[in-house]
């Protein structure tokens, strides 16, 4: 190998071991020093032990601002903030980007790119050539949806329960091609595989070409079977295409590993990445029947790339990814999955314990991790919502949606437990306003 060859391979990877385009400050490497040190102390104990373990937690805490806002953010499922070392990344690229932003977002930073695919790619246990980095999981799936060539009369099963944006674009689809969307609807939570996978199932026809599933349903926090829904579908010749909106940075799994066709997700929900970053899992076969949602020169061509033809968006967020996937493996994947399922149970057991509180989403590992669902008897959601936010500020998101009513809780793993006892304590004080002190709780 020539010796320049050789310091390109070092600097690559490098870069693919610090973060994509790694700008650390002394505080950065302060931070991740101490990170290391912390991971190192526990390194013997289990994720499910260290769930509980609040010297570890109080520290990664403390590598996010959002932990002492004043008002406590339990919406993280609608997106999350980043820890400061990763606003700090940004900043930086962002004052360096604006020295010149021609050259240094087109010939610097984009230098960091493949070295950030690589990095993703680690994460998500697949291949780089099958990543597209984008600006959300609404960009990545539409890329998808309105990229498949699909017959008039041709047939996709959703789910009523599946995220809006996606539901919108098929329906276009429908309006437009004549194709058809068939919505089934769950009653969710659902602790049985086999009645979500046999609710597809029995609505496949021989028309049916795709289905579409979220693989953590954002309304309640459901978790789908998705392997099994895959696997069923394949069975029968269909593709299918995962929604992994709340799924990716939270769960701990290897995207092949859900035998999906395709996978979109945005980063900065539980990836805490900068605001405005998504990403799209291809697999390698499908990429050159895919039409490019934006123009590209090559639109049947098999390389990923040509999903990126995104024209001018941020750089220094794109590449402040890097510096969140730093944070995420600094904290462990697994470790970071059980803290957050612990979280979620730690305030929806004591909240069940209260009179006229309802909780609907399970609160089985296999079936739930960050997100629950709760309501109080005699509130609709949006009074609950409300009330949480004028006079405990605590801010939630209030759902009035089908056959789903409640307000969504979603913390993550800078939220403290007494963050969590003040909105359970919260709770209980608004149930006993609204007359519930001898009215049952109820699970679900
Ligand atoms: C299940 C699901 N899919 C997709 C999206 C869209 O994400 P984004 O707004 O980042 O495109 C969301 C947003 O909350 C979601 O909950």
């Amino acid at each position: 190998m020539k010796p320049e060859t050789n310091r390109r391979e070092f600097f690559r990877k490098a870069a693919v071991l610090t973060g994509a385009f790694s700008v650390n400050s002394l505080c950065q490497q302060v931070f991740a020093a101490d990170l290391a040190a912390k991971s190192q102390l526990y390194k013997n104990v289990s994720p499910g032990r260290m769930a509980e373990n609040e010297d570890f937690w109080a520290f990664i805490q403390q590598g996010y601002p959002a932990s002492s806002s004043p008002v406590l953010n339990l919406n993280n499922g609608g997106v999350s903030p980043s820890p400061q070392l990763v606003l700090d990344a940004v900043e930086r690229y962002n004052q360096m980007s604006n020295q010149a932003p021609s050259y240094y977002m087109w010939r610097i930073l984009d230098q960091g790119r493949e070295p950030l695919r690589e990095k993703l790619a680690l994460l998500g246990g697949c291949d780089p050539e099958e990543l597209a980095i984008n600006r959300n999981a609404t960009e990545a799936l539409n890329t998808i949806i309105y990229g498949l060539d699909l017959e008039k009369g041709d047939e996709v099963i959703g789910c009523k329960q599946d995220y809006p944006n996606m539901m919108q674009a098929w329906s276009q689809r429908e309006q437009r091609e004549g194709i058809v969307y068939k919505q089934i609807s769950f009653d969710f939570p659902i602790e049985d595989d086999e009645t979500i996978v046999n609710a597809y199932r029995q609505a496949i026809t021989p028309r049916t070409k795709i289905i579409h599933v979220t693989h953590v349903i954002n309304w309640v926090g459901q978790i789908m079977p998705v392997k099994k829904i895959c696997q069923m579908a394949h069975d029968k010749g269909l593709e299918v295409i995962v929604d992994g909106a709340h799924s990716f940075g939270l769960l701990d799994f290897d995207i092949p590993d859900l035998e999906a066709d395709y996978f979109g997700t945005s980063l900065h929900k539980y990836l805490s990445a900068p605001i405005g970053t998504g990403m799209l899992w291809v697999k390698k076969d499908k990429i050159s029947k895919v039409w490019p949602l934006l123009c590209n020169g090559d639109p049947r061509s098999a390389d990923i790339r040509k999903f990126e033809t995104l024209g001018t968006r941020s750089f220094p967020l794109e590449q402040g990814i890097g510096e969140a996937l730093n944070f995420h493996n600094g904290i462990g994947a697994k470790r970071k999955e059980e803290r957050v399922r612990y979280l979620k149970n730690y305030w929806a057991e004591k909240a069940l314990t209260i009179p006229g509180v309802k909780i609907h989403t399970s609160l089985k590992a296999a079936y739930s991790c960050a997100i629950a669902g709760v309501s109080v008897t005699g509130l609709t959601p949006q009074e609950l919502g409300q009330q949480l936010l004028s006079k405990y500020k605590i801010h939630t998101t209030s759902i009035s949606y089908g056959n789903i009513n409640c307000v969504r809780v979603s913390p993550h793993v800078y939220t403290r437990t007494a963050d969590l006892d003040r909105f359970v304590l919260a709770l209980s004080r608004l149930a006993t306003e609204n007359g519930n002190q001898n009215i049952e709780s109820k699970g679900a």
